[in-house]
């Protein structure tokens, strides 16, 4: 299937079942470079299982997944594990740090893993925790910052690869409104500097708000919502 033209990442017609339940049932979606898309829809509508098909973590039953011209299910297990290495970055609703390493050390580890020098990558790692105001943290160990701080440094390890595509699932879900929005200002302002995609997935339109565009998933399908300003 054609992809709609000028997007970098598109779906269509996506069905996933986990014995009787039908996590995806026709879904949808596209994205721009650029663009930040925020998925919605209650508990259990699928966005989770959307956006792992979209990453290229869940292959699903049927259905078409085209980044940037090429077709996911094409692709073999690694060269699927090797475009979530190289384009994408990933925040998740904790953090998912690495308790034994710094701050620093966590977010230079994609670029260590990367074949980066360690001084290379704690530099540009400095760098992101400065961007999203987190540097006074860099050698502190996770368990001794806050959720707020904690969710701002896994924004920095996932840009600092300069991912094509962030995917955020319920990266504010558990903090405040206060430092949720804190989040993801920081979280949009850095991923519009280096021009990511953001496929932001929340249930709550405080958070939504931060999108340039809507689309809501009920019952494993989804449509664009039009924004009502
Ligand atoms: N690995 C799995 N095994 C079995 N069922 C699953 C699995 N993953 C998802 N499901 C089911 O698929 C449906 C969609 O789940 P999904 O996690 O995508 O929902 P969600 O919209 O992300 O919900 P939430 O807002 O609670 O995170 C649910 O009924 C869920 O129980
Ligand atoms: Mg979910």
């Amino acid at each position: 299937m054609t992809p709609p033209p000028g997007s970098l990442l598109a779906a269509e017609d996506l069905h996933k079942t986990y014995g009787p339940t039908k996590a995806l049932d026709g879904a949808e979606f596209s994205i721009h470079p650029g663009e930040v898309v925020a998925v919605m829809g209650p508990s259990g509508s699928g966005k989770s299982t959307l956006l792992h098909c979209l990453a290229g973590i869940v292959v699903p039953d049927s259905g078409s997944i085209t980044y940037d011209g090429r077709e996911l299910a094409t692709m073999s297990d690694a060269q699927r594990s090797a475009l979530r290495r190289s384009e994408f970055g990933f925040v998740f609703q904790f953090g998912q740090l690495v308790p034994e390493l710094t701050c620093v050390e966590n977010v230079a580890l994609p670029l260590r893993l990367n074949g980066t020098s360690r001084k290379e990558a704690e530099r540009a790692a400095l760098t992101w925790l400065e961007r999203l105001e987190v540097d006074d943290l860099a050698k502190k160990r996770p368990g001794e910052v806050s959720g707020g701080q904690g969710q701002r440094v896994a924004v920095a390890r996932a840009l600092v690869t300069r991912p094509r595509v962030l995917f955020a699932d319920e990266p504010t879900g558990a903090l405040d409104s206060l430092n949720g929005e804190r989040v993801m200002e920081l979280l949009t302002d850095a991923a519009r500097s280096t021009n990511a995609a953001v496929v932001l997935v929340t249930h709550e339109a405080r958070v939504a708000a931060y999108s340039d565009r809507e689309i809501v998933v009920r019952d494993g399908r989804s449509r664009d919502m039009e924004r009502i300003v």
